[in-house]
Formats: structure tokens, C-alpha cells, sequence
């Protein structure tokens, strides 16, 4: 193959209704919740990322797509959402996107290097409000879609105090285990401890299981206020499992993070259909003011899977019109405009001949053929034949009168 498809991409085209109804169905709903729609551009500068996302994380130090002037292909949207609010403090502030991202990972089912994104930013309200009303659209959202095999993992980073006494406590215990953890793992006992806690490593996982949990580090006010929040949501019906190893990969999360996880099994070693959190700090720590945010996306590609539905074939009928007669070009036109909500392939070829055309009509997956010849075209009579059952009929009208439903 000359030009092959490059890895981790795909050409999107059986798939493609399915997409274009998840992201109306999407947008749909948090439109009708006051979110506005954003689309920003694909390319941003890298710094944006190394500094929101984080140096340290696997986005950043190997995943993005860099170009020679500094720039780099969008890898997730909520950075480049609080830079667009930097630009311009009128915007809205609740935001929702439907698009694709760009990480170089390595591809494998349900991880792909160019992949579609569901996702919104909420800016402007402290916790829990913000988390609350997230989580019931992300609820309201799958069960729409009917997934009915997910759970939603939840747990709270601290904040900044109590997440600096909990990283002393866990680098030292960390510390005194670092013979049993991976090389990766090592080298982020200086540079990120929390992200081991997110380690795929299963000697890592090990060590980590018997790590202390930071939930276990708060201070009574915020336990109170973690332990309301989880009866409030409890209380409207949303079934949160607390996981106290859940990080997330990305560094700008501040309090409350989480993960909606897959258990149907569909997915591989791929489970999170989507994940978001709190992340109060971003926004001054980009430059800006002090404005509290809280947000989601989903993978579209994974949720496809989830969903695990027979991708439907074009449900438009499709119905061929063989001809070998030039004098019906006009009414081919003419009918193509009358039906133009059917799907009507012509296969028109003087050239071809019969059987080519049929072979034509078939590939092109048609449903019946219309056959005019000469001797139809004098008699003023159209053959159609059903090509499933192979059934004929002869019409004795113009083609302009045909009405394809009742064919
Ligand atoms: P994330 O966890 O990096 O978070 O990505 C969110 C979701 O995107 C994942 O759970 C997964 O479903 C999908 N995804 C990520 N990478 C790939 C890939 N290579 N191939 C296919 N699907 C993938 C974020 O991106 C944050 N911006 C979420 C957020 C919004 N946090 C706050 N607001």
C-alpha cells in the first residue's frame, strides 16, 4: 500500500451516523442545561500544556504531537478552554465540546492517537455544586445512551495543606518500599509522588495497595464536607464509588476527581470511558484570576465500544437506475431532485453495458434497480427489479411518475 492509513487514526465512514448522533444527542442536552458550545483551535502552544497539564505527566513528556515552532495538536480540551477564558473574561462560563484530540500513544483497541472527545467545563461555582449537577448530566447522559455497565469511581485530593502533609507521609512509606517499584516509579518519588498512586505497574499496584490513602488525611472539616457530598449524591440517586487510589494522569486536579469506569468488559485493558474533576487552581496558575472549575470528557471511541451496537449500514434506501439510453439523462435529474430524500445511486454508463451496471448496483449495495431500454423508453413502460429477491415488475409509466416508495 502507497499511503497507508497512519496508525492510530481512522477513516471514519460506517461509524459516522453514530458519531453525528451521539454528538447531537450530546449537545442536545447540555444545551438545554445553559451550556454554550466551543470549539477551539487544534493547534495551541505546547507551553499551555506543560503547564496545566503538567511536564511530568505521559501527555506532556511523550504523547504530544509538536510541530517545529513550539505548537502542538490539542491532546485534551480543558486547558485550551481556560485559555480561551483568559483571552476573554465575558465568555460563558459553563462550556461544552464535541471534538477530536491528538496524543501519540501507543494504538491498541480503545486507544487511538487521533480520538473524538464529549466534554464540558463548568467555571465560577466551588464544590459541591458544580460536581453535583456534572455528575447527574453524566448519569442522565449514559443512561440516555442505555449503558447500563459503568460505575462512577470517585475520590478527593485534599486541599493544598492537606494534600502536602499527605505526600510527606506517602513519599516517606513510598520511600522505605522503592526497592519493590518499577524504574518510572523510582524517578517520580522526586518529581510527581501522587501520579505512582496511577501506576499500571502490577509490582507498583502491590506496593500501592498497602500505601496510606489521603482520604485518611483530611482534616475534619473537609471529611465532613467530603462525607456530605457523598450522602447529597447519594441521596439524588447517583451510585459513587469511592476509590482511594484514583489520581488521575493529568496535574491540575485540586479536590474532587473521577473516573466513569467500564465493567462490561468490552473495553480491554481500556476502562475509562471518560474522567474530570475540580481544578480551582488552573486558571491563576495560567495567569489568570481566581476562578474555581470543575469538568468531564468522555472518549467517544470507547463509548462506542460500551455501547457494543451493530454499526448500522446507511439506512437510506438506495436504488439504481440502469439505462443505456442518453435520452434519459434530463429524467434522471429530474428524479434525483423529486427523491432527494432517498438515497438514489445512478448507474449510468453508456459504455458499461447491462451487466457491468448491475454488478455497479450491487456494489453499491442498492436495494432495486429501475431498468429503462430502449424498448421501455418507446413503450413508455420502467422495469424494476427487487436484487434480493430477484423479483420483476413492469410499470407502465414515465419515469417522472414513478413514486419510489411504492416500488
Ligand atoms: P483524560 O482522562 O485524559 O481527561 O481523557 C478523558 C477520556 O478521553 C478518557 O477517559 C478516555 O475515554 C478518552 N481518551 C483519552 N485518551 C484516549 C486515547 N488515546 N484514545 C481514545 N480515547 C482516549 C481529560 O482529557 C481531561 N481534559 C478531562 C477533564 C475535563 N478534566 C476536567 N475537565
Amino acid at each position: 500500500m502507497k499511503y497507508p492509513l497512519t496508525p492510530g487514526m481512522k477513516d471514519l465512514v460506517l461509524e459516522a451516523p453514530l458519531y453525528r448522533k451521539l454528538e447531537s444527542e450530546f449537545m442536545e442536552l447540555l444545551l438545554s442545561q445553559g451550556f454554550s458550545e466551543i470549539r477551539t483551535p487544534i493547534l495551541e502552544a505546547k507551553e499551555l500544556f506543560v503547564r496545566s497539564v503538567g511536564g511530568d505527566s505521559d501527555i506532556v513528556s511523550k504523547e504530544m504531537f509538536t510541530t517545529e515552532d513550539g505548537l502542538v495538536l490539542r491532546p485534551e480540551n480543558t486547558a485550551p478552554i481556560v485559555r480561551a477564558l483568559l483571552n476573554d473574561q465575558e465568555l460563558p462560563k459553563k462550556l461544552v465540546y464535541f471534538s477530536p484530540q491528538f496524543r501519540k500513544e501507543r494504538p491498541q483497541k480503545g486507544r487511538l492517537r487521533q480520538f473524538y472527545q464529549y466534554g464540558f467545563e463548568m467555571f465560577g461555582e466551588t464544590a459541591p455544586q458544580s460536581e453535583l449537577e456534572g455528575l447527574l448530566i453524566i448519569d442522565q447522559l449514559y443512561k440516555k445512551w442505555g449503558l447500563t455497565n459503568f460505575e462512577i469511581q470517585v475520590n478527593y485530593l485534599g486541599n493544598t495543606q492537606e494534600r502536602e502533609n499527605y505526600l510527606t507521609v506517602l513519599k516517606e512509606f513510598l520511600t522505605t518500599n522503592q526497592d519493590k517499584l518499577s524504574s518510572k516509579s523510582k524517578e517520580r518519588l522526586s518529581s510527581n509522588v501522587l501520579r505512582i498512586l496511577d501506576s499500571k505497574d502490577e509490582g507498583d499496584q502491590l506496593v500501592v495497595s498497602q500505601a496510606p490513602k489521603i482520604l485518611d488525611y483530611l482534616s475534619p472539616e473537609s471529611s465532613q464536607s467530603w462525607n456530605q457530598f457523598l450522602d447529597t449524591a447519594k441521596s439524588l440517586g447517583l451510585n459513587l464509588i469511592v476509590n482511594p487510589l484514583l489520581v488521575r494522569g493529568l496535574d491540575y486536579y485540586t479536590g474532587m476527581v473521577f473516573e466513569v469506569v467500564d465493567t462490561s468488559g468490552n473495553l480491554g485493558s481500556q476502562k475509562a470511558l471518560g474522567g474530570g474533576g475540580r481544578y480551582d487552581k488552573l486558571m491563576q496558575d495560567l495567569g489568570g484570576q481566581n476562578l474555581p472549575a470543575f469538568g468531564f470528557a468522555g472518549g467517544v471511541e470507547r463509548l462506542v465500544l460500551a455501547l457494543n451496537k451493530p454499526i448500522e449500514p446507511n439506512d437510506r434506501q438506495s436504488i439504481g437506475l440502469i439505462t443505456t439510453e442518453n435520452l434519459v439523462l434530463p429524467m434522471f435529474v429530474e428524479l434525483k431532485n423529486k427523491f432527494s430524500n432517498l438515497n438514489i445511486d445512478i448507474c449510468f454508463n453508456t459504455k458499461l453495458g447491462f451487466k457491468k451496471m448491475f454488478k455497479r448496483a450491487d456494489k453499491l449495495k442498492c436495494s432495486k434497480v429501475i431498468i429503462v431500454g430502449s424498448s421501455e423508453l418507446q413503450g413508455g413502460f420502467v422495469k424494476v427489479k427487487d436484487l434480493a429477491t430477484g423479483n420483476e415488475a413492469i410499470l407502465n409509466i414515465s419515469i417522472a411518475q414513478l413514486d419510489l416508495n411504492n416500488l
